[in-house]
């Protein structure tokens, strides 16, 4: 009997089924299409992972109570998959989806499985095709008392930390999961575009070519800025083009693309009231790198002249700590809206434990996640990451160099959005006076909203200006 299906063969489907089966696993396999899995077999025939042409038989195939994995597209195809398996599977079986869905998708979902006497779980998969096949992070979110059924297999097919510890751990319930990976996946919009800024600031103000600004990520990468995305970047810079003479990034056309995980960050985080302006400011960015009129507009503006090349060293140097800083703030942002997420949901997450998984296997995988998950452990309650001595101490002393960088950009004419919402997010979050006092004295003014006063308690309201 096989010990776990997985429906949908595609590349994230078939790395993990691989992965799956080089652990020794019987995996079964299923695409709508029989194309695809003959083609897989084909390729990557495993002695471990066995084919099936129907979905009948590829559930009758499995050991109970039956374990199946979906990897199909977010979305409707995830329905229509559960409503074809449920006629076919009983009372204690799992479905597991470890697409990208909407967690109110999977929250609803989990209801639905649950009702007719099945367990669902949401699960978050990070790592793209390399991670699902040699190792991903896994963040799954259901039921806590059937967890145990699918825990060890999750616990092996995952990612190793540095000091061995699987990158999986149980999220929480229903769509627990599938929150915290699209939070994942908010701050992994957020770093890639603080690095993208990096890239505009050394290529733009410090003249530095591609070959040598992927030598200066390299170099970042030896230090405590070590990260999966850092290290992927310093590639790129290094990679020709097979096509013509030029640096492969410099003929990749400048607009970005986004499936939407992103967007659902920012849009759950208004609706929570937390503020991700990075994450937004990213999302942001990957927009407007779409707008056509951008190269009219160009032409319509009057150039602004570059500030003067600095020394190179220190730019280097200020460029690096920028990006630690307000790396610092943007993970701070997105682990505010899981804190925030925990009650309003009641999900109680573990916030030590998700940065603790996010240290191998995932695209935000970096050195730094050591400390937050520090900074969680130390302190289970922590309010905020901000608050945490060691990166407090760690953004005090990395700050002028953040604003000397945005600063020196934003008079250049270099749009570094991420960067800017660092520093005000920073100086909303550790200044006294932030002039909410004038905007309530207006809402006053206008609506009569009333407002708070300093030195008494209650609501009060000022007949303005009579
Ligand atoms: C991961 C990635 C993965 C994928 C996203 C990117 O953790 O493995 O986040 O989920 O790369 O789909 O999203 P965009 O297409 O929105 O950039």
């Amino acid at each position: 009997m096989n010990q776990i299906g997985i429906i949908g063969l595609a590349v994230m489907g078939r790395s993990l089924a691989l992965n799956m089966a080089d652990h020794g696993y019987k995996v079964a396999g299923y695409n709508r299409s029989y194309e695809v899995t003959k083609q897989m077999v084909e390729k990557n025939p495993h002695e471990n992972f066995i084919p099936y042409e129907t979905l009948e038989e590829f559930v009758k195939s499995l050991e109970k109570p039956r374990k199946v994995m979906l990897m199909v597209k977010a979305g409707k195809a995830v329905d229509a998959v559960i409503e074809q398996l449920l006629p076919l599977l009983e009372n204690g079986d799992i479905i597991m989806d470890g697409g990208n869905s909407f967690f109110e998708d999977t929250i609803r979902r989990e209801a639905y499985v649950k009702r007719q006497g099945l367990h669902y779980f949401g699960i978050g998969i990070s790592g793209g095709e390399e991670g699902a096949r040699k190792g991903p992070s896994i963040m799954p979110g259901g039921d806590c008392e059937a967890y145990e059924e699918i825990r060890s297999i999750l616990e092996n097919i995952a990612a190793k930390s540095e000091d061995g510890t699987p990158c999986c751990t149980y999220i929480g319930e229903n769509g627990a999961g599938h929150y915290v990976k699209m939070v994942h996946n908010g701050i992994e919009y957020a770093d890639m575009q603080l690095i993208a800024e990096a890239y505009l600031v050394l290529k733009h103000i410090g003249k530095f070519n591609n070959q040598e600004i992927g030598k200066i990520f390299e170099e970042y990468q030896k230090g405590e800025l070590s990260s999966f995305l850092i290290r992927i970047t310093s590639e790129i810079f290094q990679e020709m083009d097979d096509m013509s003479t030029q640096s492969l990034v410099d003929m990749i056309k400048d607009s970005a693309q986004q499936k939407g995980t992103g967007r659902w960050t920012n849009m759950e985080a208004l609706k929570q009231g937390i503020d991700v302006s990075m994450i937004a400011a990213a999302g942001n960015a990957r927009l407007m790198s779409n707008k056509e009129t951008r190269k009219t507009a160009e032409e319509h503006y009057p150039r602004i002249k570059i500030a003067k090349i600095p020394n190179h060293e220190t730019l280097i140097e200020d460029v690096r700590k920028s990006l630690y800083a307000a790396k610092i703030i943007a993970y701070a942002q997105g682990f505010d809206l899981l804190k925030q997420a925990s009650t309003a949901y009641d999900w109680n997450l573990p916030l030590g434990k998700i940065a603790s998984i996010f240290r191998a296997g995932c695209i935000i995988q970096a050195k730094f996640l050591n400390d937050i998950t520090r900074a969680y452990e130390h302190e289970k309650n922590l309010s905020h990451l901000l608050l945490d001595e060691v990166f407090e101490k760690r953004v005090i002393s990395y700050e002028n160099a953040l604003r000397q960088i945005a600063a020196q950009a934003m008079l250049s004419g270099i749009p570094v959005p991420a960067m800017a919402n660092a520093i005000s997010y920073l100086d909303l979050f550790t200044k006294n006076h932030v002039g909410a006092n004038l905007i309530q004295a207006q809402r006053d003014y206008f609506g009569a909203h009333t407002f708070e006063r300093i030195d008494k308690d209650g609501s009060f309201h000022h007949e303005w200006g009579k």
